[in-house]
């Protein structure tokens, strides 16, 4: 029977522009679709843009435009960003298209119907940015727990859905199905929420205060509320309630969402669906936060990732790798570009780079190009190379099934490094001399496994993928993961160069010369010239974390007439030993705000640690001037 696989990714809100979070989320389900493809699955993947509701019209009305004008341009966004890293969507929904407002007319239609939506009056606390009220035990200090930010009290009279009705139901659902949410913390998170009875979900806002919505087909007084709306896209994506596509897929459903949205997609949308007549989703999987250098990422801390400046820098597979290997799917995990740089530089520019250009390189020294018949395994060393990606396969397939994504990355890398071993063990370059014959099984063992490293990165680094399996001979070829001897003696394979280029780290302050080596006169003036002329990439810039800050307490360091410390506040509280103390008094720095640079390696500066810099320049009376700012800064924003 031929399998199915249909994949979603949450619909996108309008208000702004694409994020690291984003782009995280829609990259794991390209990952799981190519996977999926692979397996000769029939894929549905379906993303786009949630586009009705408050929170659209607030942000045009703020912008001077209009909620329509809004959403067409950062749907385009979004919907332009996708090829740009390789995700392959099967469709690009838009909550505004014609066939969905009518899917949420008909199921609005039906529900009223059967009678499990009423009129009624209800006074709640509302968070525009969610787009929800929060019950009271939700609510953290009298505010979102999501946006930390101010509740809006809003009361009247409007359809409410009949959702504690199916509270029973739901519980009983998720006992008997237990990873119908998955990882487990956000299924007992759920059945926290399902303890106490449920407050009837609100699903309509009056015309007189909101007309951006889909309107109530039994009351044009009224529009749908943007969840009730947004959550059926899942439906309409895939053609409900007739179309084909609907029958096949949709009991292969596999939702992925972040955490902060996981009431409405566990608890509001299968209760929606029971009342429709329609079976749950398959899968609920729930990721967590990228936080940014350990904050919150967020506009007014100005520490917002822009995933296409990563990927022109970097390069799309480098970009995609580091976001599945990196965060433990469920888990929050932090974003800094070193994290980033680190893995590129030792998982693709050493483990998997090397290994390719070097076991390439020997197959066209030693056998000009062309792959030695060495299939016969020898010995315990060519055993475990062969049992290793056979047992590696496994592991991996296991994982993509449980959406442990970073942990089948792990998988493929113990098969890169027992490769990596197994090369530097069997030493082809002595065997070359004298054991022909060996080198002959090495080195089609070493080519063999490469193949299968190279068919499993597939999902995640598509073009990495089909370079090395082009220089295999193996460009457009069915995979062949169950067996180890594919790989046909006699093909060409084409040297190849570094994949992934090493990436030059950030200088760490205390390599830095302490004073430049003193110049003659004309070279100084050349190099003054140089400096003139020397521009940068924006991309070296944006390596640089500039914060502002605000001295929380200032220090003199003793014996040193120069150095002071300073703990300064940049979001969170960093220790930096600055050389300003000729120019100012400690207590004249505490209070002010300054530029912080947040991401250099710390320092020791006689004997104390800095974790930063501050920025200064020259006043005509010889003394330095910080810099600082024309008025009061949001302490721990990115200076851009
Ligand atoms: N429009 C709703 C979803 C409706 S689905 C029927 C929405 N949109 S959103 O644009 O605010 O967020 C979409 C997704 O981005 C959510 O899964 C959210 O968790 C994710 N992320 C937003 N910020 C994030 C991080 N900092 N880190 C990881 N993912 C985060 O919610």
């Amino acid at each position: 029977m031929k399998g199915y696989f249909y994949i979603t990714t949450p619909i996108y809100y309008v208000n702004a522009r694409p994020h690291l979070g984003h782009v995280y989320t829609t990259v794991i389900a390209d990952v799981m679709t190519r996977y999926h493809r692979l397996l000769g699955e029939d894929v549905f993947f379906l993303t786009g843009t949630d586009e009705h509701g408050d929170k659209i019209v607030e942000t045009a009305r703020g912008l001077g435009t209009t909620a329509k004008a809004l959403a067409d341009e950062n749907s385009g966004r979004f919907r332009a960003l996708w090829p740009e890293l390789e995700v392959e969507n099967s469709r690009f929904i838009r909550t505004t298209e014609p066939d969905h407002v009518r899917v949420v007319q008909a199921i609005l239609q039906d529900v009223y119907d059967k009678g499990d939506i009423y009129f009624g009056e209800y006074g709640g606390h509302y968070c525009i940015g969610c787009e929800r009220f929060f019950t009271e035990t939700e609510i953290v200090d009298g505010k979102c727990p999501i946006h930390d930010k101010e509740l809006t009290f809003r009361q009247e009279q409007n359809y409410f859905f009949k959702m504690e009705k199916y509270r029973p139901w739901l519980i009983d659902h998720i006992n008997g199905n237990p990873d119908f949410v998955r990882p487990e913390r956000y299924r007992n998170e759920v059945l926290g929420m399902l303890r106490e009875p449920l407050d009837d979900l609100c699903i309509s806002r009056p015309k007189s205060r909101l007309t951006w919505g889909i309107e109530l087909p039994f009351d044009h007084d009224y529009v749908c509320y943007v969840w009730f709306d947004a959550l059926i896209n899942y439906l309409t994506g895939i053609g409900y309630p007739d179309g084909e596509r609907f029958g096949d897929y949709w009991g292969a459903a596999q939702h992925i969402v972040g955490k902060d949205i996981l009431k409405p997609h566990a608890v509001y949308w299968p209760t929606m669906l029971k009342a429709t007549g329609i079976d749950p989703y398959r899968n609920l999987n729930v990721h967590g936060f990228w936080n940014v250098d350990q904050a919150k990422m967020s506009k007014s801390l100005g520490n917002v990732v822009d995933p296409l400046e990563l990927k022109n820098t970097y390069g799309v597979d480098a970009f995609r790798y580091f976001l599945v290997r990196e965060m433990v799917f469920g888990l929050d995990s932090n974003f800094s570009e070193e994290a980033l740089i680190e893995r590129y530089n030792a998982d693709l520019a050493n483990d998997l780079g090397n290994l390719v250009s070097r076991s390439t390189k020997m197959v066209s020294r030693y056998f000009d190009g062309v792959l030695p018949d060495g299939r016969e395994t020898a010995t315990e060393d060519d055993r475990e190379v062969r049992d290793t990606a056979l047992r590696v396969v496994k592991e991996y397939q296991g994982r993509m099934e449980s959406f442990e994504l970073h942990t089948a990355m792990m998988s493929v890398w113990s098969l890169i490094s027992v490769l990596n071993k197994y090369i530097d063990k069997s030493a082809p370059w002595t065997l070359a001399k004298n054991d022909p014959e060996r080198l002959r099984t090495v080195m089609y063992h070493m080519m063999e496994g490469v193949r299968f490293v190279a068919e499993l990165i597939c999902p995640v680094m598509p073009a990495t993928s089909r370079r090395i399996l082009e220089a295999l001979g193996r460009g457009g070829m069915v995979q062949a993961l169950d067996t180890f001897g594919a790989l046909a003696p006699g093909v060409k394979i084409e040297a190849q160069e570094a994949l992934f280029p090493r990436v030059e780290r950030m200088k760490k302050v205390d390599e830095a010369p302490a004073q430049p080596p003193a110049k003659p006169k004309k070279e100084k003036a050349k190099a003054k010239e140089m400096e003139e002329v020397n521009l940068i990439d924006i991309a070296d810039f944006a390596r640089c974390r500039l914060k502002a800050g605000r001295i929380v307490e200032a220090a003199k360091v003793e014996k040193s007439d120069k150095l002071v410390v300073l703990k300064v506040d940049v979001g969170t509280t960093v220790q930096i030993a600055a050389g300003i103390g000729a120019s100012y008094a400690p207590e004249e720095l505490v209070g002010k705000y300054i530029a912080v640079v947040t991401n250099l390696k710390p320092a020791r500066l006689m004997g104390i640690e800095s974790a930063g810099m501050l920025l200064a320049t020259d006043a005509p009376d010889g003394r330095l001037a910080l810099v600082s700012f024309d008025r009061e800064p949001v302490v721990g924003a990115r200076i851009r």
